[in-house]
């Protein structure tokens, strides 16, 4: 069966499976994960094939997107104005009073399942597996953060201040969970919020927020802004009011963030260049379908997707794992997100710069092992790719390229796995397919990134159960794990309370 343990796992079961400690997530009873909708049954896949059949032809969210244009900065000041005001309200109650309004969102985003899924697999190219998992996702953060938001009223001897104004920019690849998630903190923890969802996820982000604005959320306090000009949103980020930005993106966004104002309170999850070492120890069988499904997912466009499968000894020389492998990754059905049947759908723009360049252009000492194909004329539609030989250093090892193309690298040793691992300059997820206690041990003490998975796949982190952030460059700003009890604790300030200390 699968280990789960993510860095900030549960102690007493990472003791009982490690025979280690490391961190600590409380586990609340009060707290369920939404499931996804079970496929198996007839009725749910008549419901999954009505949903896609609308997709090609879907407009949904597009008049809310529309309305929320803002022309000038002058309107945008009216925004801020109306949102600090709001957020100040909502502030003043307590943490208890927003759980009830959090509660509500969750049940509506859970009512919109159809319309969040039709409108990604839309917009997005998301399957309906992908799609259906971004919605339970959605509805955790809303259920989850509810009860968090309750224990700002419980610490003792300190007064939670929530922000005025939290911005949130989520990315365009996870454009239901990801704007979700970090909106719902936001208000949770008291803060007013205004949402500019991705230029080319903006009609999902619509459809997030009609959802929230459905459950009473005003709209006021949480505001979405669709801004056509780049100055625009140097203004937003750069405006005094703001307290805090939440942003999921690049490393180069972050930094460009950072250059509309240098003392910015960003909480920022970025990049990834994530590995899967694979030892003579592991279950070949589970590890080579584990690879497949990170690096594929979602054609790779995941910040967590393996991007390099690391063989330790004599790995490198098993048929069983490479041949597992190589049929993993070529029996994947790619199509449009529209045929219910696709399990790999377009990216999410034509290949170009480095995504193209690691599609068509091998490295010196590299080989395919399983060639990528584009698939039509679009520019859109890839096979998965899969090169052998990856050298220590080079350019594929150290690039994150955000597209189904996975590398093969051999290490001598567990060790030197890990720090091939280790040199790249980004830490966000990790993998170890592994049976040995020894060898888990001392991957788990010396590998650098933020959520280790452990004979599993490395992408899809649940709420709660598996807080999501990384270290080194894939992280900027103070901030700790979305979807992990401290989250809320980061977006508003804290003082002492008089006469407790
Ligand atoms: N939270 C996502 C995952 O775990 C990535 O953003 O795959």
């Amino acid at each position: 069966h699968d280990i789960e343990t993510a860095s900030d796992a549960d102690p007493q079961l990472t003791s009982a499976l490690l025979g280690i400690t490391r961190g600590s997530v409380p586990l609340h009873s009060s707290f369920h994960n939404e499931p996804d909708t079970d496929p198996s049954l007839p009725a749910n896949r008549a419901w999954g094939r009505r949903i896609l059949a609308r997709a090609d032809a879907s407009t949904l969210g597009t008049d809310t997107i529309e309305a929320a244009t803002v022309p000038d900065e002058a309107v945008l000041g009216t925004i801020i104005d109306a949102a600090l005001t709001a957020g100040a309200a909502w502030g003043q109650k307590t943490g208890a009073e927003r759980a009830v309004v959090l509660h509500r969102a969750g049940l509506a985003l859970a009512a919109n399942r159809d319309r969040l899924i039709e409108v990604m697999a839309s917009e997005c190219g998301k399957t309906i597996a992908e799609g259906d998992a971004e919605v339970s996702e959605a509805v955790d953060f809303a259920h989850y953060y509810a009860e968090r938001s309750k224990d700002l009223d419980r610490v003792q001897g300190a007064i939670f201040v929530p922000s005025k104004l939290i911005v949130v920019t989520p990315p365009w690849n996870f454009p239901t969970a990801i704007p979700a998630g970090g909106v719902l903190a936001a208000l949770a923890s008291g803060a007013g919020v205004i949402i500019k969802p991705a230029t080319v996820a903006r009609r999902t982000g619509a459809v997030v927020v009609e959802a929230l604005w459905e459950a009473g959320i005003p709209r006021e306090l949480l505001a979405l802004v669709n801004l056509p000009h780049r100055d625009l949103g140097a203004k937003l980020i750069a405006h005094p009011a703001v307290n805090r930005v939440i942003l999921t993106g690049g490393y180069e966004t972050a930094e460009l963030f950072r250059s509309f104002r240098h003392d910015l309170p960003l909480l920022a999850e970025t990049s990834g260049k994530n590995a899967i070492i694979v030892t003579p120890s592991a279950d070949f069988d589970l590890a080579a379908a584990d690879v497949v499904k990170s690096a594929f997912g979602h054609a790779g466009q995941k910040c967590s997707a393996a991007s390099l499968v690391i063989l330790v000894g004599s790995v490198a020389k098993s048929q069983r794992f490479l041949g597992q492998l190589v049929d993993a990754a070529t029996s994947i059905r790619i199509g449009p997100a529209s045929d219910p049947v696709t399990q790999m759908g377009p990216i999410m723009s034509p290949a170009d710069g480095k995504l193209l360049h690691a599609l068509t252009t091998l490295g010196a000492e590299e080989q395919w092992l399983v060639e990528p194909k584009q698939l039509d004329e679009t520019g859109k539609l890839w096979s998965p790719g899969i090169r052998t030989g990856v050298a220590p250093g080079s350019y594929f090892h150290l690039t994150e390229f955000f597209g189904p193309v996975l590398g093969v690298m051999h290490a001598r040793n567990l060790e030197e796995a890990i720090r091939f691992q280790n040199a790249v300059d980004f830490g966000l997820t990790t993998g170890l397919h592994s049976l040995d206690a020894d060898e888990l041990a001392l991957w788990v003490d010396s590998i650098e990134a933020g959520n280790l998975y452990v004979n599993r796949g490395i992408t899809g982190a649940i709420v709660q159960r598996q807080p999501f952030g990384g270290w080194k460059r894939s992280a900027v700003g103070a901030g700790t794990k979305a979807g992990g009890p401290n989250y809320l604790f980061g977006l508003g300030s804290w003082v002492n309370e008089p006469g407790r200390n």
